[in-house]
């Protein structure tokens, strides 16, 4: 969360007005911007979208060098006080900021009994007053202090008065990128902002701090000492998409599912084979494993439950899905014999990365089903495997959820293959229906389109939506009410369908949409049953259900009929309509699709 740019070359302002406009998917509760005009740094800040902070900056001089921020508020209220950047006590220094200072408020009690009065709330503020404190000159000599006194996590991006064409970086656990680029020096939380001016740039790893100058990127190691780290190419993760004739990112990404997944399946099957390039596990291996945990956050939680069904199914082998936030502090017993697959879009989320981590600690092979390139969760993956999604632009996922989804099947099959629990035949069926989904996901996408925009109007003013499902069919209701509740705001849940009468089904009066997700095959007339419950309560039942069950389903009320596909696939099919159900239930109420509000793509703090 948070997104940071630095810039010195020609004329800063517009090059870190546009950088923000792109990070802006980081966070977007406030935003600002500094720079350097005759020996002073100047401060514009507003609270709210880049857009409001573009309206303000021709307050600013023209400067070659400045750092800017767009705020997802952790410390503070979100309003212009606590908006970054903070400054010091004599004006020397200003700091952006994306992480968490976990130690900050010993550290400004202490600097308050020293003298130094706050202005915010926010735990950035103490960073600028101590690099003040130990400021003699040389800005570096005073990162060498500062920096070990902070606990937690940063990206930093550091303006000082008295060096006015430098930008000084630091980075802990918490992405930045730096290049020197034709059109200027840069540092940004995503290489993405880059992408404009370069193909290469320096991915800083944790613990390195530096500057950059118009001609160069100087990097030290958390040691102090002077390093030369590699230019990553930039990829096509990378590259900013534009929004052509779509009216939303969220919209565009839900039509390009049918490309992501088909990109992300050839990547991976070869002569009708699921092939992996060097796969951590053979025959033999295989069978030391006692348990396979899978982690994840958000859309890549439920597709981590859904890989939890699948890979018992097809491999036998016992699993268990974890919230990252959950695994990390309440970890299952983890050893050589437990690996743990960590699914994560951005391969940047703070929770994620301490799973991650943790489960490397404990011995066990960690395998991260990733989008981004060059993200921290490669560098610390004992092996990954990439989704081929493009970059994803809208806070909520879409594209991204569906080719993890795809990913996951390939990966459970090939390892139902390892162990012998798939025969021949089954694993071509399976992997045939794999294979089919870019096809029916674009057909289920265009002849639904107009049944939910229409759907859409009887739901936008509801109170409460429930989404019931078993099996897989369940984490696929996971993230249709995540879908729903997230863009447009109407409170939705998931039941699991046979736990309805241990609850929540007290809560269905007259008129309360449930939408039975019922594709998962063995406990289709199971999901029915409770079905019929809820109509007995005067809910309004929707079921999503493939044509050979569209019957059934249609004595029942309405019906979103999805292409029929082997059970093992479908969640990815009828999470289709639920998207788009989302996207025009959002459109009605005239939510910020792209940006929902409180939401931020890449949560890079715990
Ligand atoms: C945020 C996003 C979600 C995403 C989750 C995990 O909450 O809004 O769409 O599923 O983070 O993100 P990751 O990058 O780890 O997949």
């Amino acid at each position: 969360m948070c997104g940071i740019i630095g810039y010195t070359g020609t004329n800063a302002v517009p090059y870190l007005i546009k950088g923000l406009e792109m990070l802006e998917y980081r966070g977007y509760d406030s935003a600002g911007i500094a720079v350097t005009a005759k020996g002073a740094i100047q401060c514009v800040k507003r609270e709210g979208r880049v857009s409001r902070l573009r309206k303000a900056v021709d307050a600013l001089p023209f400067s070659s060098t400045g750092i800017a921020h767009t705020r997802w508020a952790t410390h503070g209220k979100p309003d212009e006080t606590n908006a970054h950047p903070h400054i010091s006590k004599s004006g020397i220094f200003a700091v952006v900021h994306n992480g968490i200072i976990e130690n900050f408020s010993v550290l400004r009690t202490q600097l308050e009994k020293e003298g130094y009065a706050f202005t915010s709330q926010t735990d950035t503020e103490v960073i600028a007053h101590l690099l003040e404190k130990n400021y003699s000159g040389s800005v570096t000599d005073a990162m060498r202090e500062t920096l070990p006194l902070l606990e937690g996590s940063y990206a930093l991006g550091i303006l000082c008065s008295e060096y006015p064409e430098n930008i000084y970086f630091a980075v802990r656990s918490s992405p930045l990128t730096a290049s020197v680029t034709p059109d200027g020096a840069f540092i940004s939380s995503d290489p993405s902002v880059l992408t404009s001016y370069t193909k290469k740039a320096y991915r800083l790893k944790s613990g390195d701090f530096g500057r950059i100058t118009k001609t160069a990127v100087e990097i030290f190691s958390a040691d102090g000492k002077r390093v030369k780290r590699d230019e990553a190419e930039l990829s096509e993760s990378d590259i900013n998409a534009e929004k052509g004739e779509f009216p939303h990112y969220m919209l565009k990404e839900i039509y390009e599912q049918p490309e992501a997944v088909l990109n992300t399946c050839r990547a991976y099957i070869r002569s009708g084979e699921v092939f992996f390039n060097s796969f951590p596990f053979d025959k033999k291996s295989i069978k030391k494993i006692s348990r396979l945990y899978l982690v994840g956050c958000g859309s890549a939680y439920h597709a981590a439950l859904t890989g939890k069904y699948v890979f018992e199914l097809l491999t036998d082998i016992p699993c268990e899905a974890a919230f990252a936030s959950e695994f990390r502090y309440s970890p299952p017993p983890l050893d050589s014999s437990t690996p743990v697959i960590l699914i994560s879009q951005s391969g940047e989320t703070a929770d994620t990365i301490a799973a991650l981590r943790l489960a490397k600690e404990k011995s066990a092979h960690t395998l991260s089903v990733l989008n981004v390139r060059g993200c921290t969760m490669e560098s610390e993956s004992d092996c990954c495997f990439f989704t081929l999604a493009g970059k994803e632009t809208a806070v909520a996922t879409t594209k991204a959820y569906s080719a993890q989804l795809s990913l996951i099947y390939l990966l459970a099959l090939h390892m139902g293959k390892l162990t012998g629990k798939l025969n021949g035949s089954e694993y071509g069926i399976i992997l045939e229906s794999v294979m089919s989904l870019p096809d029916r996901i674009r057909s289920a996408t265009g002849v639904l389109d107009a049944q939910m925009r229409n759907l859409a109007k009887s739901i936008k003013d509801a109170g409460n939506v429930f989404f019931i499902g078993r099996g897989t069919d369940y984490p696929a209701a996971m993230e249709a009410a995540l879908k729903l509740k997230e863009v447009s705001y109407i409170k939705s849940d998931a039941v699991a369908a046979g736990e309805l009468k241990h609850g929540s089904i007290s809560l269905i009066e007259k008129d309360t949409p449930v939408i039975a997700l019922c594709c998962g095959g063995k406990t289709f007339f199971k999901t029915l049953s409770n079905v019929r419950e809820v109509i007995s309560r005067g809910a309004r039942v929707i079921c999503v259900t493939d044509s050979s069950h569209k019957k059934e389903c249609s004595a029942f009320g309405e019906v979103i009929t999805v292409p029929v596909s082997h059970p093992v696939t479908a969640p990815s099919l009828e999470i289709i309509p639920m998207q788009l159900l989302s996207y025009y239930t959002a459109l009605l109420k005239g939510c910020d699709i792209d940006k929902p509000r409180n939401l931020a793509k890449s949560v890079t703090v715990e």
